[in-house]
């Protein structure tokens, strides 16, 4: 064993401490695994004396990460600063240097993976990034590597632990948006500022890596169609138990084909009702999963914790120690897959079904108005539920699949009609028969 592997890692917060850690606790394990010893050269940070989660031998910490990746002897840089710069700079500068990287940086792989990608193949180095979808949860390699003689067909994610533990808690305790939001920040799984989960926006991040992936084509942030939970009302709950779902924030990728025998690419994160026997509604708290359809596999789940310092830093782990292999062999695991090219389809075009519950006036006709509703925008209903409460009444609607732009175009018409009271909840349908 003369050749040693020399491993720099950026940021040591919740997951940097936790690689460290690893790195450290492993070192035996990890050689025999790698077949050369892992040495832990450096450690960047912001601060210097701020307090960390794990002891870090003297002479490693640094505030000077440019310098760090610009060493020559590096042979892997771990990014876990996460954000958009100084992160890529750092990537780009890293690989330029001849080090590959393992990252666990979502955001910056959803708003500018292609240009890391390229850095990658240019430099002949490895980029490897598991852990930034699902934390723990094995999903990228899955896709890219086991399942890459299959056709993907569809990729259903629960990736926000955050925005399934507030939705779970609506689910069990009956709880208002605002109410399980501060129960969740109580216990730690929410952040202060919780907008980047429970807009939708973490999910968006993760659902580009994932349609990427999956369907062979390059999505970015900006053409995920995105709606986040703060809508969601324990009404919405309700109706959903009513009939036997539960409501989810979803990451959904989908294939679709096209008339030429082209397909596209539908890509999309939203709350939607999901029935309970489905396997996504048993996933509580603030577990992750996520649900693959393949042409020849059918239907696999993966499930586990989504975060986390040490569930995060067991994906990085995993990265670091395929990469190393890979160093040590003087060669590259499988870069970026994008040959498909496939369009992603705009919301409109994209096929849903809706459950629409409506406040009507309780009198004779108006079933039959609201269907033809309907029926006017092209769209047919699966199952209408209709309770009466005094003088008026609530009508339950599920449609069967349309576009939603069609479905959209329903639910403005049944708004502007004299004898809809309201339109007291609208939600996309999923996870059941079209
Ligand atoms: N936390 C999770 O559960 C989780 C799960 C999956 C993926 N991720 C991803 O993992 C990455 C890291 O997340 P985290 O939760 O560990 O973040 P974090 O706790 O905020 O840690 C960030 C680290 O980066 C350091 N840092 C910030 N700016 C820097 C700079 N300019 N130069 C050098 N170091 C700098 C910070 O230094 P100081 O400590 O000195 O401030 C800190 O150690 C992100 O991309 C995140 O999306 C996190």
């Amino acid at each position: 064993m003369s050749r040693r592997l020399r491993v720099a890692v950026l940021g040591c917060g919740s997951v940097g401490s936790q690689v460290v850690r690893l790195l450290q606790e492993q070192a035996g394990d990890l050689a025999a695994r790698v077949g050369a010893p892992v040495d832990l050269v450096g450690v960047a940070v912001r601060r210097l004396d701020a307090p960390r989660e794990v002891e870090i031998a003297d002479g490693l910490l640094t505030t000077d990460a440019a310098a760090l990746v610009a060493r020559d002897d590096v042979d892997l840089v771990v990014e876990v600063i996460g954000g958009i710069e100084p992160a890529r700079t750092l990537i780009l500068s890293a690989l330029e240097n001849g080090a590959s990287v393992v990252t666990a940086n979502k955001a910056l792989l959803a708003e500018d993976g292609p240009t890391l990608f390229e850095a990658a193949e240019k430099a002949g180095r490895d980029l490897y990034y598991e852990a930034s979808v699902a934390g723990a949860i094995p999903i990228l390699r899955p896709l890219r590597e086991s399942l890459a003689g299959d056709t993907v067909t569809r990729v259903l994610g629960i990736v926000n632990g955050t925005t399934n533990f507030i939705l779970d808690k609506m689910d069990s305790s009956g709880a208002g948006f605002t109410e399980a939001l501060e129960e969740a920040q109580g216990l730690g799984y929410a952040e202060a500022d919780p907008t980047a989960d429970v807009e939708g926006f973490d999910a968006a991040a993760k659902a580009a890596i994932l349609a990427s992936l999956a369907f062979h084509s390059r999505v970015t942030a900006s053409d995920v169609h995105r709606e986040g939970i703060t809508e969601v009302t324990a009404a919405d709950v309700q109706s959903a138990k009513d009939m036997g779902s539960v409501v989810k924030l979803l990451a959904i990728c989908e294939l679709r084909p096209g008339k030429d025998g082209e397909s596209s690419v539908a890509v999309r994160v939203h709350p939607a009702m999901i029935p309970r026997s489905h396997p996504l509604a048993s996933v509580r708290e603030a577990f992750n999963a996520v649900f693959v359809e393949s042409e020849a596999a059918g239907q696999l789940m993966f499930y586990g914790p989504g975060a986390g310092g040490a569930p995060t830093a067991s994906a990085v782990l995993g990265d670091l120690v395929t990469v190393a292999r890979n160093v040590l062999a003087d060669k590259r695991g499988a870069g970026e897959s994008a040959y498909a090219d496939r369009a992603v389809l705009p919301m409109g075009e994209t096929v849903t079904r809706y459950h629409v519950a409506i406040d009507v006036d309780d009198k004779a006709g108006v079933l039959a108005t609201v269907a033809h509703a309907f029926a006017e925008h092209g769209v047919s209903i699966q199952t209408v539920r209709q309770e009466g409460r005094d003088d008026d009444a609530q009508l339950v609607v599920v449609s069967h699949s349309a576009t939603d732009a069609q479905l959209a175009a329903t639910v403005e018409h049944l708004r502007g009609l004299d004898i809809v009271r309201e339109v007291t909840s609208v939600m996309r349908v999923e996870g059941g028969d079209e």
